[in-house]
């Protein structure tokens, strides 16, 4: 099909945040997030809370989102939201609403792996660099952590992932034995830039090929703490920065190590990251070092598009409108899909 004027609306709401964006032949017009604080003093995504945030958060969000597009939702060639996976609560408010929004305008549906999206996000046009194919990602989230091998835009395999806990889960529950709130990573990032990575040592976790545990690091990790703290009741506090610093570094470490043996498997030197751990400061910076040390090329997501937004479900959507790949309005949410599915 021509490229002509193409408008995708995309819509998200996996988890905890409701987010709508506009795009126009790949290039993101609008990205509106409303993130939701409600969580924050419970040390984690309540399910039923965030389903109720969706539903006051959707209109105001995408009626943002079309506004900031400078469009008006009679110009969207089709509405693209996340089928799953997520939280089936949360999931059926931006099923729902794409659904009926699309059959009020008579437009396509275009169901979106979240997990694909994550990776897709790498074809927004806004993105300073896209990769080629093949490429290696390192779907870094809450809730998953996978080395997958891209060859098409929606060819991938897993090559190895998590047997536990995924890494935001460790960012985030090593984040609330130091008394931190939801959702840690960032703080465990932000104190750990003040810090000396080299303070505390803590074991790597062994695990073969090129799948990932990190629920031994955070048993490590509390009892680390639980003793020091017995020690000195100030421990952490005296002691946040360092212990931050340590954390993260050694999470890093494991994910590098990880990456360099897909590579000496794949012989695929394009590495990509893609979810909300691609955030952290500390694997950009390790990225970028072995883009400038070593010869891998590096492919590290705008701010923006790391964390879960709508932009990376349009891009997705864009990809799949394209080759027309629609979805029927009777289709509905699944709180488990693979990034294979
Ligand atoms: O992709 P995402 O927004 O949601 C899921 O699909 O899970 O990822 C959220 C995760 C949380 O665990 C959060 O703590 C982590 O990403 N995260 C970070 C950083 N920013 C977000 N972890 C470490 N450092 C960061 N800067
Ligand atoms: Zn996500």
């Amino acid at each position: 099909m021509t490229e002509k004027d193409i408008y995708i609306l995309g819509i998200e709401s996996s988890c905890d945040d409701t987010s709508a964006s506009v795009i126009h032949n790949g290039k993101v017009l609008s990205n509106i997030i409303a993130n939701q604080e409600v969580h924050a003093k419970y040390g984690g995504v309540v399910p039923e809370l965030a389903s109720r945030a969706h539903q006051q958060n959707i209109v105001p969000v995408v009626q943002q989102a079309i506004e900031q597009a400078n469009i008006t939702k009679n110009q969207l060639s089709a509405i693209a939201f996340t089928r799953g996976p997520g939280l089936m609560g949360s999931l059926l408010v931006g099923t729902s609403f794409a659904k009926s929004l699309a059959l009020g305008l008579n437009i396509p549906l275009i169901d979106v792996n979240h997990m694909q999206a994550h990776i897709l996000a790498h074809f927004i046009k806004n993105e300073d660099k896209t990769p080629p194919f093949p490429f290696i990602c390192l779907t870094i989230s809450g809730g998953h952590t996978q080395i997958v091998k891209i060859t098409n835009h929606f060819e991938m395999e897993i090559l190895g992932e998590t047997i536990d806990d995924a890494v935001g889960e460790a960012f985030d529950k090593t984040a609330k034995i130091l008394g931190l709130p939801y959702p840690g990573g960032p703080l465990i990032d932000k104190y750990a830039k003040l810090g000396n990575p080299k303070a505390f040592q803590f074991t790597k976790p062994k695990v073969g090929n090129l799948d990932f545990s990190f629920s031994g690091l955070k048993t490590q990790i509390l009892y680390f703490v639980q003793k020091n703290v017995k020690e000195n009741p100030n421990f952490i506090k005296d002691n946040l920065n360092d212990i931050c610093a340590s954390i993260q570094y050694t999470i890093v470490k494991v994910l590098i190590e990880k990456l360099k043996n897909a590579i000496k498997q794949t012989g695929i030197k394009h590495i990509a990251i893609a979810g909300g751990v691609s955030a952290n400061s500390e694997i950009r910076n390790r990225l970028q070092l072995a883009e400038k040390n070593w010869d891998w090329t590096t492919y590290i997501p705008k701010f923006e598009y790391t964390t879960d937004n709508a932009g990376m479900i349009a891009i997705a959507g864009y990809l799949k409108f394209l080759n027309n790949d629609y979805a029927n309005n009777s289709i509905s949410a699944k709180a488990r899909l693979k990034v294979t599915d």
